[in-house]
């Protein structure tokens, strides 16, 4: 029986998932495996305030680095989140030979390279397949199950918090913070909701998937971020009455001229894409490969229990390749030096625009002859009709470059009939 020793490094929502997760799996794994995952020790800050059971042999500590330097451990799990101290514990447990199993997004954005060259100098792997779409196998889909095709395009429903919140207020026409409060509750929300809402989260998972996929580690700043905390219950009545359905998706593409475009931000499809009925904490990414093809992965993308699958299948990974692997992935860190970002400014989409606008003569022209200084082309207007004297005008734009949009509606904003800042969303054709 082949045994791999493990040591646990926060023992949260998700670290207490892995240890569930192989209590509820052990006799399977060891049979179909010949694997005994063993815990050996687990570092939580407040570990003695923690209930475990079933856990008799393992060492729980609240110090991490007793830990990482304990020579009997072959793999430090680090599931604390968050860039600091989680950056050093991987570090170091690079440096004392360890492999290292993550669900970090946050720090693999930040510090990726850095993270894998350091692996890579002490012959050690870096595992994380948890960090995107939690236990939905996209990092090894995009790593093994088609490696050595080229990626065009990688896109996806990315945040399992944002999907539900949008689900939900679609669904039950609830508001935005009744969703956010049932989310938390039901533990999909990281533990500071602001990283899923503003869209970070999404944007950190966006790099990962970049460097996997389409060879560039950019940087978070790269990334055109944009969350759905300003999506209203009026834009999703909107969008269902024009048979189209808002999804919060990031999206990274590479052009022939070795340009990438990497943004996050909502986005209106059509209700016949497959992403129109991902729902609730559910994630999906496609992916644009040659020669195989499109492909798509789905599954729920959030929460414990699905985060722990992710962690759990890194190991057992990890315990088939022997102990002493060299590193997978091990020309992780080579970027083709052409490849360039694309500026947010420069991308052309179309745009759902809504205006809070006085109910009176003179109005549309005076909108529509702005957008037209600025050469978008409108595709439809509507104009509901309410008791009022502030109504939406609802607008769909031509494809047309994000930087007249932005100027036009700066200007839009100023005028006296239009009372609140217009919305845009952008629409986009996959
Ligand atoms: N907060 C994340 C989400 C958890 O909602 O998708 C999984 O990374």
């Amino acid at each position: 029986m082949n045994k791999l020793n493990i040591g646990l490094i926060g023992y949260g929502n998700v670290g207490s998932g892995v240890i569930k997760f192989l209590q509820s799996r052990r006799e399977f794994i060891k049979y179909k495996f010949n694997l005994e995952l063993n815990i050996k020790a687990i570092a939580d800050r407040s570990i003695h305030a923690k209930k475990i059971s079933g856990l008799e042999k393992t060492r729980l500590t609240t110090n991490a680095q007793e830990v990482i330097t304990d020579p009997e451990i072959d793999v430090i799990v680090e599931l604390i989140g968050g860039l600091n101290p989680a950056r050093e514990i991987v570090e170091n447990a690079l440096r004392e030979g360890k492999h290292v199993v993550t669900a970090n997004k946050e720090l693999l954005a930040n510090f990726g390279k850095e993270l894998f060259t350091l692996a890579n100098k002490n012959n050690r792997s870096i595992y994380f397949e948890s960090a995107v779409g939690a236990g939905i196998p996209t990092i090894k889909t995009i790593s093994e199950g088609v490696a050595g095709n080229k990626f065009n395009r990688v896109y996806g429903i990315i945040n399992g918090t944002c999907n539900f919140i949008l689900s939900e207020m679609t669904k039950n026409r609830c508001s935005f913070k009744q969703a956010l409060e049932e989310a938390q509750r039901r533990g999909f929300a990281e533990s500071n909701p602001t990283l899923d809402i503003s869209g970070m989260d999404s944007a950190h998972k966006l790099t990962i998937l970049v460097f996997l996929a389409l060879g560039k580690f950019i940087k978070v700043e790269d990334i055109y971020v944009e969350g759905i905390t300003h999506i209203a219950h009026t834009d999703i009545e909107h969008a269902e009455s024009l048979n189209l359905t808002i999804k919060l998706l990031a999206i990274a593409k590479k052009d022939p001229n070795k340009q990438i475009e990497a943004r996050v931000h909502p986005t209106l499809i059509t209700k016949d894409h497959p992403f129109a009925s991902i729902n609730g904490i559910d994630n999906a990414i496609f992916l644009d490969t040659y020669p195989l093809g499109d492909i798509l992965v789905s599954g729920q993308g959030a929460g414990q229990m699905t985060a722990a699958s992710g962690v759990v299948s890194d190991l057992i990974k990890l315990a088939s390749m022997g102990k002493g692997h060299p590193p997978i992935l091990s020309n992780i860190t080579y970027e083709n030096p052409n490849i360039t970002i694309k500026k947010i400014d420069d991308i052309r989409t179309k745009f759902y625009l809504r205006f809070m606008a006085s109910d009176k003569p003179g109005v549309l022209s005076k909108i529509t002859g702005i957008l037209g200084d600025h050469g978008i082309g409108i595709d439809s207007v509507t104009q509901k009709t309410r008791d009022t004297s502030i109504v939406p005008v609802v607008m769909l734009t031509d494809y047309t470059p994000e930087k007249m949009v932005r100027l036009a509606l700066d200007k839009i904003h100023k005028l006296p009939i239009v009372n609140s800042k217009p919305v845009a969303i952008r629409m986009e054709k996959l």
